[in-house]
């Protein structure tokens, strides 16, 4: 795809559902009492795997749009071929949790990117739990062994990830006894709080360790899911670099184990406030409005170089800060992300790589990047390395160059958000 410079972003925006959320709705109406009705599900590809992996295991759903409903109490079923996870870590790592506690065992698979990301990471856990895995030396394909007789475990995880810990805890729901998991950063915090939502207690104490009782039988209900903040970052980003721009967005999850991007960009002087803030089901929603323009903002800590401990809170909308970063004076350092080797993408080399071709200066080390700036990128060629939020952050890098750029291998944005492009063009000026 080939982009061109733009002068400004100026309108208002409505977002589909936030992607992590919906993927946990969708599980907890399955294994809960009772039907739900999920409202602005999302329309990421990432969630329709989780969706047919469940119609796959027998559960009845129907969708309309941008409405799921679903038929709770689903007495899950060995499926008759293995369960296609397509690119979504998040439905194969936190549905293995699911099926650590089935009667029957399962295999599951991907696409290549999928099947070349590390699984051990929740084999450990799930195996002290008593059930058994087989993968392709810790990688999937995963074939998983449930067990009914599922045992609670306290467990201290070795890397903070969010889909590490729901996986355990939607083990936890069949366990007899007290789950806890420990985390040394806050990973985002949706299972714990749509469980709690959703009827079954769980708690998070001061030295971030997540309690469950189990056995618990979660009640289903209705949730209307807040918009992606993860795919609004793309547009707050672009507001807050081009000069004059006035964007503002609807209903934004602003759950702060997600939202952290807000704070980073204001300690950096974007004018960003947020409004109409309430609760859906125990999950932050609001108004985010962006002008465009950076302003010195003295008596703000300055957030060049993240925080440790901030990292799980912004690991999605990393690739897109060393972009902004590179438009920064001072630019940015990301130290202790190596996480983000992991994803989708080798997403530190792609970041790296993309940034280097128009014309930034970046170091690379093995858990981070440090960018220099501010640069007047330049439009180049470069690549998405088929992961959605490369390409999402270079389009907001293409936006900002001296030149038209071309994004090899735009599509996988609809592995997160099919209506990007739409809605940046419904909001570019000139
Ligand atoms: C996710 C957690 C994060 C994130 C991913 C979605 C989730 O992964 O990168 O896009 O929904 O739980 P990790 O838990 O592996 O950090």
């Amino acid at each position: 795809m080939k982009l061109s410079p733009i002068h400004r972003v100026q309108g208002r925006l409505q977002l589909p559902g936030d992607k992590s959320i919906s993927h946990r709705a969708a599980l907890i109406a399955a294994l809960a009492s009772g039907s739900s009705t999920i409202t602005n599900f999302s329309t990421a590809v990432d969630c329709a795997s989780t969706l047919s992996c469940l119609e796959q295991l027998g559960v009845q759903i129907k969708r309309s749009g941008s409405t799921v409903q679903v038929s709770g109490n689903a007495q899950l079923r060995k499926p008759v071929a293995p369960l296609d996870c397509g690119n979504s870590g998040s439905t194969m790592r936190i549905l293995s949790g699911v099926l650590a506690r089935q009667n029957f065992s399962c295999e599951l698979t991907g696409d290549s990117s999928l099947n070349s990301r590390p699984m051990g990471r929740i084999i450990e856990p799930l195996e002290m739990m008593g059930a058994k895995f087989h993968s392709n030396s810790g990688k999937p394909p995963l074939t998983v062994y449930g067990s009914e007789e599922i045992k609670p475990i306290s467990y201290k995880l070795p890397v903070a990830s969010a889909q590490v810990k729901s996986a355990i805890l939607f083990a936890a729901l069949g366990a007899h006894g007290r789950t806890e998991v420990k985390e040394s950063s806050l990973s985002r915090d949706h299972t714990e709080r749509l469980f709690n939502g959703f009827g079954v207690t769980v708690t998070t104490a001061e030295d971030l360790t997540v309690t469950m009782e189990g056995p618990a039988q979660l009640r289903g209900g209705d949730i209307t899911i807040p918009g992606d903040v993860s795919s609004a970052a793309y547009f707050i980003a672009a507001a807050m670099l081009l000069q004059d721009s006035d964007v503002t967005i609807n209903d934004v999850g602003l759950n702060e184990t997600r939202a952290e991007f807000l704070s980073v960009l204001r300690s950096w002087g974007a004018d960003i406030s947020t409004d109409d803030i309430r609760a859906e089901r125990n999950e932050p929603i609001g108004t985010v409005r962006v002008r465009g323009g950076m302003q010195t903002n003295a008596n703000r800590p300055n957030e060049r170089c993240i925080e440790k401990t901030k990292i799980p809170s912004v690991i999605d909308e990393l690739p897109l800060l060393a972009v902004v970063g590179s438009q920064i004076s001072g630019g940015i350092e990301i130290r202790d992300a190596g996480e983000l080797r992991h994803k989708e993408s080798d997403r530190l080399k792609a970041t790296a790589t993309n940034l280097r071709s128009m014309g930034a200066e970046v170091e690379e080390y093995a858990d981070g990047l440090a960018v220099f700036g501010p640069t007047q990128l330049r439009g180049a060629s470069i690549d998405s390395y088929g992961d959605h939020r490369i390409a999402m952050a270079f389009t907001v890098a293409a936006l900002v160059a001296d030149s038209p750029t071309e994004i090899a291998g735009t599509d996988c944005v609809n592995i997160s958000f099919p209506e990007f492009f739409d809605l940046l063009n419904s909001i570019t000026v000139g």
